[in-house]
């Protein structure tokens, strides 16, 4: 067996989950190999899998990346997968499925009704890494923000500030091919007054965390709806839900990971080899 684990030229030495997914498939006996997404040399049909990981530079070319993968066969997360998943909108159907989420304005427009809040996060529906995200203290820099985004034809999401985050963090649940594996907590990313940054690092502040009974009734009920939306007969193979706290203490989904997420696999207690497994079981090994 022969698993491609995909990543960007630029991003491969960023990504602390490539070595482990490498020493994970050795492990078992099976080769894998960390291979760029867009080298013109790779021969994708020469894989028993193509794992997509850490691919962080489709966000300014994803038609580009998409197209990419719509040509490589034995892909996970499947083509429609990430088709779905690297547009935040996914986040309406969440909601009209049943999902909280956080409360969330679509591209608003200077003198927009913002809610009663003190601070607002604004951000495009195609990002990652808080890109072109920041959070602001008025209206007016909030209103300024989104519109900009819409003027450069992008979609905007304003969003109240969670302010459990500052002192909580969000909590990342991991799960290969359907089955609950670890989670973590991240540490917050955005500074009051800092306005919009593109350098920010997700992955500094990354410890082990025992999710509550009530986070992981949420991360399972996003799961199944996922898989009843998309109308998949199969679990994706990795996955992340992505939870905050709510003003009255409800896990609510701040995102739904299911293309190139950090997996924390340093974090995880044994999770590179669960999902080298995962993907042996599922190639047929
Ligand atoms: N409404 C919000 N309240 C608090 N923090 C937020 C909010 N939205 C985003 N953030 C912060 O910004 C980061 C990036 O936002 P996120 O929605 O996860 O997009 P992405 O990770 O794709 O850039 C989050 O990890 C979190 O720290
Ligand atoms: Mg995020």
């Amino acid at each position: 067996m022969t698993i491609a684990f995909v990543t960007s030229s630029t991003h491969r030495p960023y990504d602390p989950d490539l070595p482990l997914l490498e020493a994970a498939a050795a492990e078992r006996g099976t080769v894998g190999e960390v291979v760029v997404w867009d080298d013109p040399q790779v021969d994708w049909s020469a894989y028993d899998a193509v794992v997509v990981r850490s691919c962080w530079d489709y966000i300014a070319r994803r038609k580009e990346f998409l197209a990419w993968a719509a040509t490589v066969p034995r892909l996970h997360n499947p083509l429609d997968v990430l088709s779905w998943n690297t547009d935040k909108a996914y986040l309406r159907q969440l909601q009209d499925a049943g999902v909280p989420i956080i409360e969330t304005l679509w591209d608003v427009t200077v003198g927009d009704d913002l809610g009663d809040h003190d601070e607002w996060v604004v951000k495009p529906t195609i990002s990652s890494g808080s890109k072109d995200t920041a959070r602001w203290s008025s209206r007016e820099e909030a209103w300024a923000h989104s519109a900009e985004l819409v003027a450069a034809g992008r979609t905007s999401m304003t969003q109240p500030y969670i302010s459990s985050v500052d002192e909580e963090g969000e909590t990342a649940m991991l799960y290969f091919a359907g089955t609950f594996s670890h989670a973590i907590r991240k540490g917050p990313l955005l500074q009051r007054g800092e306005g919009v940054r593109q350098d920010r690092d997700s992955r500094e502040e990354i410890t082990p965390r025992t999710p509550t009974s009530q986070q992981r009734e949420v991360s399972d009920h996003v799961m199944e709806t996922v898989m009843s939306l998309l109308g998949l007969d199969q679990a994706p193979l990795y996955a992340r839900v992505d939870l905050v706290t709510a003003a009255d203490g409800a896990p609510i989904l701040i995102e739904l990971e299911l293309a190139e997420p950090s997996l924390f696999l340093p974090q995880s207690g044994g999770g590179a080899g669960r999902l080298v497994d995962a993907v042996l079981e599922r190639a047929g090994a």
